[in-house]
């Protein structure tokens, strides 16, 4: 085994983030453009096969963790057959999923191997979750979370993009929900990759409310740059991830991998590292993995707001 790969500001990268689809059975209006999407050719995706072959070269490359995203990933063809084989690579991976298919899938997802499971849900109100995503019904995300929760998928944690004026009203009933149902949920902040930035911050809220709440911290190892915390008569955990207020850049393990083949170092790259061209060449695949990581910013600039990208083509 090499010594993996460490890019130059010292971090080590072991975290793969990868879009098996851009598209979606959702239209968040803050994900997707307005105007919709090109869809990509199924030419132009990567196959089950040449991700399997990608993520056994991270492997080597002392990549341990994965993440399966979209789109939503549980509209792609096969996703159950993929899901199978890499819990046969042994490798730690979990999916994030908008939830609307998991009653149809849950069964299938837990059998075939997953074990950990993340949902995303920004309000618990019916009409409000129509309108954010443009159509959706929340009552099909509800009985998606029953049908995992009964499957004892460990754990499953709702991510919520808090965002002013949206839904920045419901951080106490997200928190009293969670206690409820015995669910983690995490607070996020809005990453401004379109034109609008909803940007809620969170940091004073989240100080307020464990206060008040008399929450105390607790460790979680895989929870990456999340703050979490515990009430004492509760068991279900609180998570802040406060990637605006308190930028975790300096710790940044992660690469993306956008259903195209793109490798990207950052959230924010303009570019990437054209992976899928390599692999269909037969080249040494390695190399797309070290330019990307040589490639890594330092941190995202924030500042420079007008990538004009959106989460449905590069991956949450
Ligand atoms: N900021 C933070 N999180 C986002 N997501 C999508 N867009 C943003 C954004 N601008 C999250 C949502 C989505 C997941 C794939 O990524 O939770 O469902
Ligand atoms: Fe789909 Fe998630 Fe984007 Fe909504 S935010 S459109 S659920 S990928």
């Amino acid at each position: 085994m090499e010594n993996g790969l460490i890019d130059r500001y010292n971090r080590k990268i072991d975290y793969l983030r990868i879009s098996v689809t851009d598209r979606c059975n959702l239209r968040c209006f803050y994900c997707m453009p307005p105007c919709g999407i090109r869809k990509l050719s199924s030419q132009e995706i990567l196959k089950y096969e040449e991700l399997i072959e990608i993520i056994k070269c991270a492997r080597e490359l002392g990549i341990g963790k994965f993440r399966i995203t979209g789109g939503e990933p549980l509209v792609r063809k096969g996703i159950i057959g993929f899901i199978e084989k890499l819990a046969g690579l042994g490798i730690d991976f979990s999916l994030t999923t908008n939830g609307i298919l998991l009653n149809r899938y849950g069964r299938d997802l837990f059998n075939a191997g997953l074990s950990r499971i993340n949902i995303s849900l920004d309000t618990l109100k019916e009409n409000r979750f129509n309108r954010i995503t443009g159509g959706g019904d929340i009552r099909e995300v509800f009985s998606g979370i029953d049908a995992v929760r009964k499957l004892n998928f460990s754990p499953i944690k709702i991510n919520v993009v808090v965002m002013r004026g949206i839904n920045d009203d419901e951080i106490i009933d997200f928190i009293e929900w969670g206690k409820r149902e015995l669910l983690n949920v995490r607070f996020i902040e809005f990453m401004p990759l379109s034109r609008e930035d909803y940007f809620y911050p969170l940091k004073v809220i989240m100080d307020n409310i464990i206060e008040e709440r008399k929450m105390v911290s607790v460790e979680v190892p895989g929870s990456g740059p999340a703050r979490n915390f515990k009430s004492t008569d509760g068991d279900n955990i609180v998570g802040f991830i406060l990637s605006r207020s308190e930028p975790f850049c300096n710790e940044c393990n992660r690469l993306r991998l956008t259903s195209n083949g793109m490798l990207l170092p950052c959230l924010f790259s303009r570019e990437g590292v054209d992976l899928k061209k390599v692999l269909r060449e037969g080249g040494d695949i390695r190399g797309p993995f070290y330019e990307a990581v040589s490639g890594k910013p330092e941190k995202h600039n924030l500042n420079g707001i007008g990538q004009y990208q959106y989460m449905n083509q590069i991956g949450g």
